[in-house]
């Protein structure tokens, strides 16, 4: 698999986004689907899958603790861009018996408990939204985070047994929120309000000019521990 991985890596070297989602798409056909955030990254990739009606499947994983600004923002792009976006849940009886047991608010208290949390509420739906498929794009970047750096265009998602395509991969903040302008993309308006990067209510805050793009998320952690399981970290 490594080999197909790297072949890919290589002729993905000389394309634009566009392209390499276009080319993915051929490649993988109904076995590849897309998951979104509806952050400015994942609405960069959105926009495009949307304008070169690319038959790729949309999925978001609604953990049932979103913003309401983010909900606002599924309805707002899926009537722009005539797409559906398809909502995937957890699994009520697990969460049921998680708050019972922990607290509906578990995940400040200990990292067990913010991983218990983001495990049910997000990396076991995204596993069953998985089901089936070959390859997943995301809108991973390696500025996002420490943990990050090392990510390439395509790589071997182990979690999954699955080939994971990040094609904004080498995108700077700035190019993203230039796309984003340039093609009157809707966003979240959280955006405006000091949020760059936006997960679960309970566990994202704005940050202050100049702080790091991911301080707001899982404030009270520290920057290595900072993935839900969706990315495993390296
Ligand atoms: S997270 O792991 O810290 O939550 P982040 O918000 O940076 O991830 O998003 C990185 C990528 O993971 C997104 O571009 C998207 O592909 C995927 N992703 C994150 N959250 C979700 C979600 N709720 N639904 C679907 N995909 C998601
Ligand atoms: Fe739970 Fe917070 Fe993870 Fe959302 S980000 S799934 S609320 S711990």
């Amino acid at each position: 698999m490594q080999e197909k991985i790297s072949l890919l890596n290589e002729r993905y070297q000389g394309m634009n986004t566009a392209d390499i989602l276009a080319d993915a798409s051929s490649e993988f056909g109904t076995k590849l689907a897309f998951a979104t955030s509806l952050g400015l990254e994942d609405q960069v990739i959105t926009h495009m899958i949307a304008s070169l009606k690319l038959p790729i499947r949309i999925f978001t994983l609604d953990t049932g603790r979103l913003f309401p600004e983010t909900y606002d923002l599924i309805d707002r792009t899926s009537a722009k861009y005539g797409i559906s976006i398809e909502i995937c849940f957890p699994d009520y009886r697990q969460v049921e018996k998680m708050v019972s047991e922990k607290g509906i608010n578990l995940f400040y208290e200990s990292i067990d408990n913010r991983k218990l949390c983001c495990g049910i509420r997000k990396s076991e739906p995204l596993a069953r939204a998985l089901n089936g498929c070959s390859a997943w794009i995301t809108g991973l970047r390696k500025q996002q985070s420490v943990t990050r750096h090392n990510m390439q265009t395509a790589e071997w998602d182990e979690l999954h047994g699955l080939i994971k395509i990040n094609p904004l991969i080498v995108w700077s903040e700035a190019e993203v929120k230039e796309y984003v302008a340039k093609h009157k993309i809707p966003y979240n308006t959280l955006h405006d309000k000091g949020f760059p990067s936006i997960g679960c209510q309970p566990c994202t805050r704005a940050v202050a000019p100049g702080e790091d793009i991911r301080a707001g998320r899982w404030w009270w952690e520290q920057p290595d521990q900072k993935e839900c399981g969706l990315h495993k970290a390296r």
